[in-house]
């Protein structure tokens, strides 16, 4: 059964662990379910692993919504987070809430992810009021790379580890179900899981959490770009395909695929028909 907010604080009160990857299409969301992730993120990680470009900023609302669907098809017993793309909430409070809104009507999502701290906090609360659930996600914030410096660990000193917990807190009084942390040392994020009252869940952010999240592209091994120092690869599902599709190409250039038992009959008698209607023309 799917599951919900209730079920998730009740884990985190619990000391139950979360599970939850990324997922981006059909297939991936249906094994995501069989195998029992509590949760999927339709990230704008989608950007990068999906459609190949450097970064989240070029994701639009439309593309998140056609990825969240096709989740939503395949998973309907999973708690689905849609994330919100950039300058899809960034605008204005009312952009943020109606987008927000999109991602229910279109894609029925259970719950909307959105980037930063202080800052975004009057559209957290503004979605919140809506009726909707948001999940805050600070750290390293991948739409504000450019402010970072790159994708780079965050709140590695007292300065910005302060600040960040300073996030978390506003976070949660604007009314956010849960957070996520990225790429932040994990006695910070143990600090910040301690302080709250909603659980807090890790990417990169160690073990000290209310659970984990993972790109699935990274946990699979697909992603060829670059890997963080916070994944570790499950599978190597990328060398896998390359011998597949190797061992395809070699087959079809020696005739040694298609086989017979890979190809259609025809009726019986059909074949003899056929040749002698050729032959009478
Ligand atoms: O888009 C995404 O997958 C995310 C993760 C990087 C946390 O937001």
């Amino acid at each position: 059964m799917k599951k919900t907010r209730f079920d998730f604080q009740k884990m985190k009160d619990e000391g139950e662990k979360v599970v939850w990857i990324t997922a981006y299409d059909y297939p991936t969301a249906e094994i995501a379910e069989k195998a029992g992730m509590d949760m999927l993120l339709v990230g704008d990680s989608l950007g990068m692993c999906v459609y190949g470009y450097a970064g989240t900023l070029r994701v639009t609302m439309e593309q998140c919504l056609l990825h969240c669907e096709a989740v939503r098809r395949a998973a309907p017993n999973t708690f689905i987070i849609g994330d919100m793309p950039f300058l899809s909430y960034q605008t204005s409070v009312a952009d943020a809430v109606c987008n927000a809104g999109r991602f229910h009507k279109v894609a029925e999502v259970d719950a909307i992810k959105l980037e930063g701290g202080r800052r975004v906090c009057p559209q957290i609360k503004a979605i919140a009021d809506g009726g909707m659930l948001v999940m805050g996600h600070i750290g390293l914030t991948p739409q504000s790379s450019g402010q970072l410096g790159g994708f780079k660990a965050q709140g590695r000193t007292t300065e910005t580890a302060l600040e960040l917990i300073a996030d978390a807190q506003a976070i949660e009084r604007a009314g956010a179900f849960s957070i996520l942390v990225e790429a932040v040392p994990p006695e910070v994020c143990k600090i910040i899981r301690d302080t709250l009252t909603i659980p807090v869940y890790s990417i990169g952010a160690g073990v000290e959490a209310d659970g984990q999240l993972m790109i699935v592209s990274d946990l699979l091994g697909i992603f060829q770009a670059f890997t963080p120092k916070f994944v570790k690869k499950y599978a190597n599902l990328g060398a896998e395909m390359e011998k597949a599709f190797a061992a395809y190409v070699d087959e079809v250039r020696h005739a040694a695929f298609p086989l017979p038992e890979h190809t259609y009959s025809m009726v019986a008698g059909e074949l003899e028909k056929l040749n002698s209607a050729l032959a009478a023309k």
